[in-house]
């Protein structure tokens, strides 16, 4: 009894430190892994519409880049979470904010805009 009453505590601590916590500033990405990023970013099919190395695409006209995004973290995952047009929309349940921010991570080692010809993708395919 005396353990469910300690287990009980600990968990409304824990949600009341969960409440307080202070907001993360806009544009502090949490930390996430390029690695996986990359294979996320392939297995979820961001690729097809984003190019394989986030250098856009013709979808719906025109897809953005995502290679080098200056969009800030709490953006990209607004956009993830809550499309603003005809993108898919990517619930928690399906990409976890971890995931999320290991696809933010991968997408930031990627050149931005450049020259067709400066694209890995092309100069190795
Ligand atoms: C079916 C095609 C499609 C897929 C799949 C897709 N997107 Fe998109 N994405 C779009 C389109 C189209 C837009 C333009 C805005 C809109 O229509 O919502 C967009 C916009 C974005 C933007 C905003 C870019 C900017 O600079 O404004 C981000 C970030 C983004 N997508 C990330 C992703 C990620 C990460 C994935 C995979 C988890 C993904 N998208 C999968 C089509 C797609």
């Amino acid at each position: 009894m005396r353990i469910i009453a300690r287990l009980a505590a600990g968990a409304l601590l824990a949600a009341l430190l969960g409440l307080i916590a202070p907001a993360r500033s806009q544009d502090q990405a949490p930390a996430g892994d390029a690695g996986k990023g990359k294979r996320l970013y392939l297995a979820d099919g961001c690729f097809a519409c984003h190019g394989r190395v986030g250098q856009g695409g013709q979808y719906y006209g025109a897809t953005p880049v995502l290679a080098h995004s200056e969009l800030p973290f709490d953006a990209f995952d607004q956009q993830l979470r809550e499309p603003t047009n005809n993108m898919p929309a990517y619930a928690e349940g399906v990409l976890s904010e971890q995931e999320a921010a290991d696809i933010y991570a991968y997408l930031q080692t990627l050149s931005g805009r450049g020259e067709a010809k400066d694209l890995p993708a092309i100069l190795t395919h």
